[in-house]
């Protein structure tokens, strides 16, 4: 398998607790995988590594073809080398519409002069559209994002980052709030979005992770416990005693 991310020894402490403790795992192109644990196991600070928003004491965070290590990369430059990441909290313009937040991502220059001078091309209109059918808001593009439901201001932030064409895609707890209806759409939409592109989900809803159909990942003390099918390690003594059993 070829890899696309691979964390190796990566550790870090906060005011001395080791919140990540020699983390080691991989992440393949074009990958499903879900990251499950007990609370404070290191899921989100995982995220934060890899992002460049915290700096681990130790460890390598190796991405892409050319073997670059992320540590040495601002966050920006992380961005801009093809990590994006869904907070739990959607970051939509509520007073603009679904179409022109589909739009402000295509175009993503933050400059003033971006933003003063933005002309919308033909082909970006497009692409707005054919990003509002991927994530199921074909028929919102003009409504506020103010008025849409949790779900679908979650979706739009998706869309937004699909905007950038990354070629990881990271979510923290995105069927966080979520109506049956809305978690099962999401899973789609992520499995879509995972057909060309890596997509790492943190989860603790079970049933959202069965219907990712992925290999799992078990974090436990900043650690990896268990790896594999849900099945296998649902099945694991170790799984069921730190985070199932409770
Ligand atoms: N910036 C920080 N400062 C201090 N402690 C932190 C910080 N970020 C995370 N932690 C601690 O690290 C541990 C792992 O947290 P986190 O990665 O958020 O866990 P999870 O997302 O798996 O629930 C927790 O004990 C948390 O309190
Ligand atoms: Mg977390």
């Amino acid at each position: 398998m070829s890899t696309l991310l691979e964390v190796s020894g990566v550790s870090v402490s906060f005011d001395g607790f080791r919140a990540i403790n020699n983390l080691s795992f991989k992440i393949g192109p074009a990958e499903m995988r879900a990251i499950i644990g007990p609370n404070g196991a290191g899921k989100t600070t995982f995220m934060d590594i890899v992002t460049g928003k915290t700096r681990p004491d130790e460890g390598r965070v190796i991405w892409g073809d050319k073997s670059v290590n992320l540590l040495k990369m601002s966050e920006a430059k992380i961005a801009q080398a093809g990590v994006g990441r869904k907070f739990q909290r959607p970051t939509v313009f509520e007073d603009q519409s679904v179409f022109d937040n589909l739009m402000m991502a295509i175009k993503n220059d933050r400059t003033p002069w971006g933003v003063l001078f933005f002309k919308p091309k033909s082909s970006d209109n497009a692409r707005a559209e054919e990003l509002a059918s991927e994530i199921g808001l074909a028929d919102q593009l003009h409504r506020k994002s103010g008025e849409l439901s949790h779900g679908q201001k979650q979706w739009l932030e998706i869309g937004m980052l699909l905007a950038q064409d990354p070629q990881l895609l990271l979510v923290d707890e995105p069927a966080a709030g979520m109506t049956l209806e809305e978690r099962e759409h999401t899973t789609a939409l992520l499995a879509e979005a995972a057909k060309t592109r890596a997509v790492v989900v943190v989860e603790h809803d079970m049933e959202f992770v069965r219907r990712l159909e992925c290999k799992v990942t078990v974090l436990h003390e900043g650690s990896v416990l268990a790896e594999g099918s849900l099945d296998h390690v649902t099945q694991n003594q170790d799984v069921i005693d730190v985070y199932l059993g409770r």
